[in-house]
């Protein structure tokens, strides 16, 4: 098979809207998974069981996450008659982590062991059995991810024979236009956004922010801006240098 041409596909997908860009990558791959992590990219779920109503919708429950957002996975996979692939963490590797650090250390040392243990190694099992994923991601979410594209290879984990596509299909999309979609189409939405939560993870390392004040300041609050990805995005950094 010839190797795909990611520059071409995105400069012809540069104008689609994101359900096509899902069609079409719904038809290109028949194992396929749509990454929700409870937050405004519902309307990722709404768009894909829409195309697919037995579209693979999986969501990494840390074990940390806010009542509101485990009352929210449960209110979407109701809403939409689905069941959603909840993946937890390792238990032993979880166990032993929280009896040496506690139930805190990312304030000390940082997030990145604790959401590899909890997130990265349960998206890399997940991923290994894909051949492509779909992600929220936007550019105007981060300064990380000004230049994410709508299709990539993503080198950072390894698919079902080796390799791995990864879809961003709200890419270009400002959180204007999602939150127009949320209410054109009545999509159920997690009630921290009601209480100033924009981007949401886990509840001790998310907190709301003020008017104007940018959304990834409400995650990992103490730590650089150009360090705040958790690792399912690493190629971000990464590509950053
Ligand atoms: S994070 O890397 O900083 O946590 P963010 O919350 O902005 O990511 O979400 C970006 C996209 O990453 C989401 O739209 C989703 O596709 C994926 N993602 C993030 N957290 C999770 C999660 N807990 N479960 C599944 N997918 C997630
Ligand atoms: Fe742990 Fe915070 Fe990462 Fe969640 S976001 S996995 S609580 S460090």
């Amino acid at each position: 098979m010839a190797p795909t041409d990611f520059e071409a596909l995105n400069t012809g997908f540069a104008e689609s809207r994101p359900k096509d860009i899902i069609r079409h990558a719904f038809e290109q791959h028949s194992t396929i998974g749509v990454s929700f992590s409870g937050a405004e990219d519902v309307i990722l779920v709404d768009m894909a069981v829409k195309l697919n109503p037995n579209a693979d919708i999986f969501t990494l429950d840390t074990g940390r996450l806010h009542p509101e957002t485990y009352r929210f996975i449960e209110e979407v996979s109701k809403h939409y008659g689905i069941r959603i692939d909840v993946r937890t963490p390792e238990q032993a590797s979880l166990q032993s982590f929280v009896k040496e650090k506690g139930l805190y250390s990312f304030f000390e040392d940082g997030h990145q062991e604790c959401c590899g243990i909890r997130k990265i190694t349960p998206l890399r099992q997940k991923l290994s059995t894909l051949d492509a994923w779909i992600t929220g991601q936007r550019k105007d979410q981060s300064p990380t991810r000004s230049d994410v594209n709508i299709v990539e290879a993503d080198t950072t984990f390894k698919g079902l024979s080796g390799n791995l596509t990864k879809y961003n299909p709200l890419a270009n999309w400002t959180s204007s236009q999602v939150w127009e979609y949320i209410r054109l189409f009545d999509v159920p939405f997690n009630k921290l956004h009601e209480q100033g939560f924009t981007s949401i993870g886990c509840e001790p390392c998310t907190r709301p922010v003020l008017p104007n004040q940018h959304e990834r300041e409400g995650r990992w609050w103490w730590e650089e801006a150009t360090h705040k990805e958790c690792g399912l995005h690493a190629g971000n950094i990464i590509s950053k240098g």
